[in-house]
Protein backbone atom coordinates (compact mmCIF):
# COMPACT_ATOMS: atom_id res chain seq x y z
CA UNK A 1 0.00 0.00 0.00
CA UNK A 2 1.16 3.54 -1.29
CA UNK A 3 2.99 5.27 1.94
CA UNK A 4 0.28 7.64 3.64
CA UNK A 5 1.75 11.56 3.61
CA UNK A 6 -1.51 13.01 3.32
CA UNK A 7 -5.44 12.44 5.04
CA UNK A 8 -8.96 14.17 4.61
CA UNK A 9 -11.44 14.06 6.97
CA UNK A 10 -15.35 13.62 6.15
CA UNK A 11 -18.08 14.72 8.69
CA UNK A 12 -21.78 13.58 7.31
CA UNK A 13 -25.05 13.02 8.37
CA UNK A 14 -27.06 15.16 11.26
CA UNK A 15 -24.15 17.28 13.48
CA UNK A 16 -23.59 16.07 17.19
CA UNK A 17 -21.59 17.32 19.94
CA UNK A 18 -18.45 15.27 20.00
CA UNK A 19 -17.40 16.32 16.38
CA UNK A 20 -14.89 18.92 16.76
CA UNK A 21 -13.30 16.37 19.73
CA UNK A 22 -12.80 13.92 16.51
CA UNK A 23 -11.32 16.58 14.20
CA UNK A 24 -9.39 17.56 16.97
CA UNK A 25 -7.80 14.69 17.98
CA UNK A 26 -6.85 13.29 14.20
CA UNK A 27 -5.63 16.30 13.27
CA UNK A 28 -3.27 17.00 16.58
CA UNK A 29 -2.14 13.19 16.40
CA UNK A 30 -1.72 13.23 12.44
CA UNK A 31 0.82 16.17 12.81
CA UNK A 32 2.44 15.58 15.98
CA UNK A 33 2.75 11.80 15.61
CA UNK A 34 3.27 11.09 11.89
CA UNK A 35 3.88 14.27 10.71
CA UNK A 36 0.67 13.84 8.07
CA UNK A 37 -1.06 16.98 6.19
CA UNK A 38 -4.18 17.07 6.81
CA UNK A 39 -7.32 18.88 5.01
CA UNK A 40 -10.87 18.65 5.59
CA UNK A 41 -13.98 17.90 2.97
CA UNK A 42 -16.78 20.77 3.70
CA UNK A 43 -20.39 19.18 4.21
CA UNK A 44 -19.29 15.90 4.45
CA UNK A 45 -19.13 13.90 0.34
CA UNK A 46 -20.07 16.82 -1.41
CA UNK A 47 -17.33 18.63 -0.42
CA UNK A 48 -15.24 15.51 -1.77
CA UNK A 49 -17.57 15.89 -4.60
CA UNK A 50 -16.95 19.07 -5.04
CA UNK A 51 -13.01 19.18 -4.01
CA UNK A 52 -14.05 22.15 -1.40
CA UNK A 53 -11.69 21.67 1.48
CA UNK A 54 -10.38 23.36 4.12
CA UNK A 55 -6.30 22.44 5.68
CA UNK A 56 -6.27 21.57 8.81
CA UNK A 57 -3.13 22.68 10.95
CA UNK A 58 -3.01 22.98 14.78
CA UNK A 59 -4.00 26.77 14.84
CA UNK A 60 -7.25 25.49 12.52
CA UNK A 61 -8.08 22.44 15.51
CA UNK A 62 -6.87 24.45 18.29
CA UNK A 63 -10.11 25.23 21.03
CA UNK A 64 -12.46 23.55 19.29
CA UNK A 65 -12.94 20.63 21.41
CA UNK A 66 -15.66 21.64 23.56
CA UNK A 67 -17.55 23.13 20.62
CA UNK A 68 -21.02 21.62 19.57
CA UNK A 69 -21.35 21.04 15.40
CA UNK A 70 -18.35 20.66 13.15
CA UNK A 71 -15.95 23.29 11.80
CA UNK A 72 -16.42 21.62 8.61
CA UNK A 73 -20.09 21.28 8.23
CA UNK A 74 -22.10 18.18 7.74
CA UNK A 75 -24.79 17.45 4.89
CA UNK A 76 -27.16 13.90 4.89
CA UNK A 77 -27.85 14.13 1.56
CA UNK A 78 -24.68 13.27 -0.60
CA UNK A 79 -24.03 9.73 -1.65
CA UNK A 80 -22.07 9.83 -4.24
CA UNK A 81 -22.99 6.12 -5.22
CA UNK A 82 -26.37 7.32 -5.64
CA UNK A 83 -26.02 11.03 -6.67
CA UNK A 84 -28.34 13.39 -8.49
CA UNK A 85 -26.88 14.88 -11.84
CA UNK A 86 -28.50 16.88 -14.67
CA UNK A 87 -28.70 15.16 -17.97
CA UNK A 88 -30.92 16.26 -20.91
CA UNK A 89 -32.54 18.24 -18.42
CA UNK A 90 -33.48 15.58 -16.16
CA UNK A 91 -32.31 14.69 -12.79
CA UNK A 92 -30.81 11.04 -13.06
CA UNK A 93 -29.05 9.04 -10.06
CA UNK A 94 -25.68 7.99 -11.08
CA UNK A 95 -22.68 6.62 -9.71
CA UNK A 96 -20.05 9.75 -9.25
CA UNK A 97 -17.50 8.48 -6.66
CA UNK A 98 -15.00 7.76 -9.04
CA UNK A 99 -15.40 12.14 -9.51
CA UNK A 100 -14.26 12.09 -5.86
CA UNK A 101 -11.09 9.43 -5.86
CA UNK A 102 -10.08 12.04 -9.00
CA UNK A 103 -10.40 14.87 -6.68
CA UNK A 104 -8.12 12.91 -3.94
CA UNK A 105 -5.03 11.87 -6.62
CA UNK A 106 -5.77 16.03 -7.73
CA UNK A 107 -4.58 16.78 -4.05
CA UNK A 108 -2.76 13.95 -3.10
CA UNK A 109 -5.12 12.56 -0.20
CA UNK A 110 -4.09 9.44 0.16
CA UNK A 111 -6.56 7.89 2.75
CA UNK A 112 -9.77 9.33 4.62
CA UNK A 113 -11.32 9.16 8.02
CA UNK A 114 -14.74 9.14 7.69
CA UNK A 115 -17.10 10.85 10.31
CA UNK A 116 -21.11 9.28 10.59
CA UNK A 117 -23.72 7.06 11.32
CA UNK A 118 -25.00 4.07 9.13
CA UNK A 119 -25.50 6.12 5.83
CA UNK A 120 -22.06 7.63 5.88
CA UNK A 121 -20.35 4.74 6.88
CA UNK A 122 -21.85 2.77 3.85
CA UNK A 123 -20.29 5.33 1.66
CA UNK A 124 -16.87 4.81 3.30
CA UNK A 125 -17.23 0.89 3.42
CA UNK A 126 -17.69 1.69 -0.54
CA UNK A 127 -14.94 4.34 -1.11
CA UNK A 128 -12.96 0.63 0.96
CA UNK A 129 -14.30 -1.28 -1.83
CA UNK A 130 -12.94 1.03 -4.44
CA UNK A 131 -9.40 0.54 -2.63
CA UNK A 132 -9.11 3.77 -0.93
CA UNK A 133 -7.45 3.46 2.19
CA UNK A 134 -10.71 4.54 4.80
CA UNK A 135 -11.12 4.28 8.66
CA UNK A 136 -14.46 4.85 10.07
CA UNK A 137 -15.80 6.90 13.17
CA UNK A 138 -19.58 5.66 14.64
CA UNK A 139 -21.09 8.74 15.05
CA UNK A 140 -24.82 9.81 16.32
CA UNK A 141 -27.39 11.12 18.71
CA UNK A 142 -29.33 8.11 18.21
CA UNK A 143 -26.70 5.30 19.41
CA UNK A 144 -28.36 2.78 16.92
CA UNK A 145 -24.74 1.38 15.11
CA UNK A 146 -24.22 -1.91 15.97
CA UNK A 147 -20.70 -3.22 16.74
CA UNK A 148 -20.26 -0.35 19.30
CA UNK A 149 -21.20 0.28 22.87
CA UNK A 150 -21.81 3.68 22.02
CA UNK A 151 -21.80 6.26 19.42
CA UNK A 152 -20.41 10.02 20.19
CA UNK A 153 -22.83 12.88 20.55
CA UNK A 154 -24.91 10.17 22.66
CA UNK A 155 -23.89 10.96 25.64
CA UNK A 156 -24.34 14.70 25.35
CA UNK A 157 -28.13 14.14 23.76
CA UNK A 158 -28.77 12.51 27.27
CA UNK A 159 -28.00 15.01 29.28
CA UNK A 160 -29.76 17.49 27.38
CA UNK A 161 -33.00 15.21 27.47
CA UNK A 162 -32.55 14.48 31.45
CA UNK A 163 -31.72 18.38 31.75
CA UNK A 164 -35.05 19.72 30.26
CA UNK A 165 -37.03 16.67 31.68
CA UNK A 166 -35.56 17.69 35.38
CA UNK A 167 -37.04 22.00 34.51
CA UNK A 168 -40.19 20.18 32.53
CA UNK A 169 -40.92 18.51 36.14
CA UNK A 170 -41.24 22.08 38.02
CA UNK A 171 -44.37 23.42 35.59
CA UNK A 172 -45.78 19.72 35.77
CA UNK A 173 -45.72 19.66 39.72
CA UNK A 174 -47.05 23.33 39.80
CA UNK A 175 -49.94 22.91 37.79
CA UNK A 176 -50.79 19.43 37.93
CA UNK A 177 -50.51 19.02 34.67
CA UNK A 178 -49.22 15.48 32.30
CA UNK A 179 -46.20 17.02 30.13
CA UNK A 180 -45.72 14.44 27.06
CA UNK A 181 -42.13 15.54 25.77
CA UNK A 182 -41.09 13.91 22.64
CA UNK A 183 -37.35 13.13 21.87
CA UNK A 184 -35.45 12.01 18.57
CA UNK A 185 -34.28 8.60 17.72
CA UNK A 186 -35.15 7.95 14.50
CA UNK A 187 -36.76 3.82 14.99
CA UNK A 188 -34.43 2.95 17.94
CA UNK A 189 -35.51 4.20 21.82
CA UNK A 190 -32.05 4.55 23.12
CA UNK A 191 -32.40 8.83 24.00
CA UNK A 192 -36.09 7.68 25.10
CA UNK A 193 -34.89 5.22 27.35
CA UNK A 194 -31.82 5.87 28.94
CA UNK A 195 -32.97 9.63 29.04
CA UNK A 196 -36.38 9.01 30.16
CA UNK A 197 -34.80 6.97 33.01
CA UNK A 198 -32.46 9.53 34.50
CA UNK A 199 -35.24 12.34 34.12
CA UNK A 200 -37.87 10.28 36.01
CA UNK A 201 -39.94 10.17 33.50
CA UNK A 202 -43.53 8.07 34.15
CA UNK A 203 -44.39 6.60 30.50
CA UNK A 204 -41.99 6.08 28.35
CA UNK A 205 -42.96 4.86 24.17
CA UNK A 206 -40.47 3.83 22.52
CA UNK A 207 -40.28 2.31 18.36
CA UNK A 208 -39.53 -1.25 20.09
CA UNK A 209 -42.76 -1.34 22.47
CA UNK A 210 -45.69 -0.71 20.24
CA UNK A 211 -47.94 1.40 23.20
CA UNK A 212 -51.55 1.47 23.86
CA UNK A 213 -52.93 4.34 24.65
CA UNK A 214 -55.33 2.91 27.75
CA UNK A 215 -52.24 1.82 29.41
CA UNK A 216 -50.68 5.39 29.67
CA UNK A 217 -54.00 6.73 31.14
CA UNK A 218 -54.05 3.60 33.69
CA UNK A 219 -50.50 4.62 35.01
CA UNK A 220 -51.60 8.22 34.99
CA UNK A 221 -54.74 7.14 37.36
CA UNK A 222 -52.66 4.79 39.46
CA UNK A 223 -50.33 8.41 39.82
CA UNK A 224 -53.65 10.10 41.29
CA UNK A 225 -54.50 7.23 43.33
CA UNK A 226 -51.28 8.09 45.50
CA UNK A 227 -51.46 11.28 45.55
CA UNK A 228 -48.91 12.58 42.69
CA UNK A 229 -51.15 14.75 40.43
CA UNK A 230 -48.66 15.36 36.95
CA UNK A 231 -47.44 12.41 35.24
CA UNK A 232 -44.25 13.08 32.85
CA UNK A 233 -44.41 10.94 29.25
CA UNK A 234 -41.54 10.60 27.00
CA UNK A 235 -42.17 9.95 23.67
CA UNK A 236 -39.26 8.62 21.09
CA UNK A 237 -40.25 9.91 17.59
CA UNK A 238 -40.48 6.89 15.92
CA UNK A 239 -42.92 5.09 19.13
CA UNK A 240 -46.50 3.81 17.28
CA UNK A 241 -49.63 2.49 18.76
CA UNK A 242 -50.02 -0.60 18.76
CA UNK A 243 -52.41 -0.80 15.62
CA UNK A 244 -50.87 1.89 13.89
CA UNK A 245 -47.65 3.28 12.41
CA UNK A 246 -44.92 5.75 12.77
CA UNK A 247 -45.28 9.27 12.28
CA UNK A 248 -43.99 10.98 9.57
CA UNK A 249 -43.46 14.37 9.67
CA UNK A 250 -41.04 15.24 6.38
CA UNK A 251 -40.09 13.33 3.24
CA UNK A 252 -36.54 14.38 2.26
CA UNK A 253 -36.66 13.43 -1.64
CA UNK A 254 -33.00 13.97 -2.19
CA UNK A 255 -31.43 12.37 1.18
CA UNK A 256 -30.56 8.77 1.44
CA UNK A 257 -33.15 8.18 3.79
CA UNK A 258 -35.51 10.10 3.10
CA UNK A 259 -38.35 9.81 6.16
CA UNK A 260 -38.19 12.07 9.15
CA UNK A 261 -40.60 11.39 11.70
CA UNK A 262 -41.52 13.75 14.22
CA UNK A 263 -45.05 14.36 15.91
CA UNK A 264 -45.79 11.64 17.95
CA UNK A 265 -46.02 13.49 21.11
CA UNK A 266 -48.93 15.43 19.68
CA UNK A 267 -50.83 12.85 18.78
CA UNK A 268 -50.56 11.20 22.45
CA UNK A 269 -51.09 14.62 23.96
CA UNK A 270 -54.38 14.43 21.71
CA UNK A 271 -55.82 11.38 22.27
CA UNK A 272 -54.77 12.12 26.36
CA UNK A 273 -57.06 15.15 26.12
CA UNK A 274 -59.55 13.02 25.37
CA UNK A 275 -59.60 10.51 27.77
CA UNK A 276 -58.37 12.70 30.97
CA UNK A 277 -60.28 15.33 32.31
CA UNK A 278 -58.74 15.85 35.19
CA UNK A 279 -55.39 17.54 33.86
CA UNK A 280 -54.30 19.64 31.73
CA UNK A 281 -51.68 18.22 29.09
CA UNK A 282 -49.45 19.94 27.30
CA UNK A 283 -46.93 18.77 24.48
CA UNK A 284 -42.91 19.94 23.98
CA UNK A 285 -41.02 18.52 21.75
CA UNK A 286 -36.77 18.82 22.05
CA UNK A 287 -36.36 18.65 18.89
CA UNK A 288 -33.09 20.06 17.44
CA UNK A 289 -31.34 20.82 20.87
CA UNK A 290 -31.03 17.49 21.09
CA UNK A 291 -27.85 18.32 18.63
CA UNK A 292 -26.41 20.88 19.57
CA UNK A 293 -24.30 22.51 22.15
CA UNK A 294 -21.18 22.30 24.22
CA UNK A 295 -20.17 18.23 24.14
CA UNK A 296 -19.88 16.61 27.58
CA UNK A 297 -17.04 15.17 28.89
CA UNK A 298 -17.38 11.87 28.01
CA UNK A 299 -18.41 13.27 24.12
CA UNK A 300 -14.98 14.97 24.11
CA UNK A 301 -13.27 12.38 25.67
CA UNK A 302 -14.41 9.57 23.36
CA UNK A 303 -14.30 11.73 20.29
CA UNK A 304 -11.03 12.63 20.96
CA UNK A 305 -9.76 9.19 21.52
CA UNK A 306 -11.44 7.93 18.38
CA UNK A 307 -10.12 10.28 16.47
CA UNK A 308 -6.44 9.39 17.48
CA UNK A 309 -7.46 5.67 16.79
CA UNK A 310 -8.55 6.16 13.66
CA UNK A 311 -5.23 7.68 12.82
CA UNK A 312 -3.09 5.07 14.41
CA UNK A 313 -5.24 2.28 12.33
CA UNK A 314 -4.84 4.17 9.24
CA UNK A 315 -0.85 4.06 9.61
CA UNK A 316 -0.52 0.82 10.99
CA UNK A 317 -2.00 -0.35 7.22
CA UNK A 318 -5.70 -0.60 8.23
CA UNK A 319 -8.44 -0.11 6.09
CA UNK A 320 -12.46 -0.66 5.58
CA UNK A 321 -12.42 -0.85 9.54
CA UNK A 322 -13.99 1.46 12.16
CA UNK A 323 -13.17 2.73 15.46
CA UNK A 324 -15.54 1.59 18.45
CA UNK A 325 -15.59 1.30 22.18
CA UNK A 326 -16.04 -1.74 23.71
CA UNK A 327 -15.93 -2.47 27.43
CA UNK A 328 -13.70 0.95 27.95
CA UNK A 329 -11.44 0.21 25.21
CA UNK A 330 -11.11 1.91 21.93
CA UNK A 331 -10.40 -0.87 19.22
CA UNK A 332 -11.33 -1.89 15.50
CA UNK A 333 -14.40 -3.40 13.73
CA UNK A 334 -14.39 -3.99 9.77
CA UNK A 335 -17.30 -1.70 8.36
CA UNK A 336 -18.49 -4.70 6.42
CA UNK A 337 -19.42 -5.63 10.03
CA UNK A 338 -21.45 -2.35 10.85
CA UNK A 339 -23.14 -1.87 8.14
CA UNK A 340 -26.13 -3.35 6.82
CA UNK A 341 -25.55 -6.12 9.09
CA UNK A 342 -26.58 -5.35 12.69
CA UNK A 343 -24.87 -8.02 14.04
CA UNK A 344 -23.86 -6.77 17.59
CA UNK A 345 -26.43 -4.77 18.96
CA UNK A 346 -28.49 -5.61 22.10
CA UNK A 347 -31.05 -7.23 19.45
CA UNK A 348 -30.96 -6.40 15.94
CA UNK A 349 -32.79 -6.10 12.78
CA UNK A 350 -32.32 -4.97 9.80
CA UNK A 351 -29.12 -2.94 10.46
CA UNK A 352 -29.78 -1.30 13.81
CA UNK A 353 -29.00 -1.65 16.69
CA UNK A 354 -32.36 -1.81 18.82
CA UNK A 355 -33.51 -1.57 22.31
CA UNK A 356 -34.59 -5.43 23.88
CA UNK A 357 -37.97 -4.98 25.17
CA UNK A 358 -36.75 -8.10 27.60
CA UNK A 359 -33.58 -6.40 28.19
CA UNK A 360 -31.96 -5.63 31.38
CA UNK A 361 -32.69 -1.79 31.08
CA UNK A 362 -36.32 -1.97 30.23
CA UNK A 363 -37.21 -4.62 33.12
CA UNK A 364 -35.29 -2.03 35.40
CA UNK A 365 -37.20 0.91 34.77
CA UNK A 366 -40.86 -1.56 34.78
CA UNK A 367 -39.54 -2.73 38.20
CA UNK A 368 -39.42 0.79 39.56
CA UNK A 369 -42.52 1.42 38.27
CA UNK A 370 -41.96 3.48 34.53
CA UNK A 371 -44.88 2.18 32.10
CA UNK A 372 -44.01 1.85 28.56
CA UNK A 373 -47.59 1.44 27.74
CA UNK A 374 -47.79 -1.99 27.01
O1 LIG B 1 -29.94 10.57 13.21
C1 LIG B 1 -29.89 11.73 13.95
C2 LIG B 1 -31.18 12.47 13.88
O2 LIG B 1 -31.07 13.64 14.65
C3 LIG B 1 -32.42 11.66 14.28
O3 LIG B 1 -32.52 11.51 15.66
C4 LIG B 1 -33.51 12.45 13.61
O4 LIG B 1 -34.61 11.63 13.33
C5 LIG B 1 -32.87 12.90 12.34
O5 LIG B 1 -31.47 12.87 12.55
C6 LIG B 1 -33.27 14.28 11.89
O6 LIG B 1 -32.66 14.55 10.66
P1 LIG B 1 -32.66 15.98 9.97
O7 LIG B 1 -31.50 16.75 10.53
O8 LIG B 1 -32.47 15.69 8.51
O9 LIG B 1 -33.97 16.65 10.27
Amino acid sequence: MKKIKKIGIITGGGDCSGLNAVINGITKSAINTYGLEVIGYRRGYFGLYHNDFQVLDLKAVSGIMHEGGTILKASNKDNLFNYPVEEDGKTVYKDMSDVAVENMKKEGVDALIVVGGDGTLTSARDFHRKGIPVIGVPKTIDNDLPATDVTFGYNTSLETITDALDKIHTTAYSHDRIMVVEVMGRNTGWLALEGGIAGSADVILLPEIPYDINRVVDKIRERDRYGKSFAIIVVSEGAKPIDGDVTVREIVADSADTIRLGGIGDIVTRQLQKLITNHEIRYTNLAYIQRGGIASQFDRMIGLRFGVEAVKLLMSGGTGQMVRYRGRNVEAVNLEEVVGSGSMGETSHGGAKYVDPNGQMVQSAKAIGISFGD
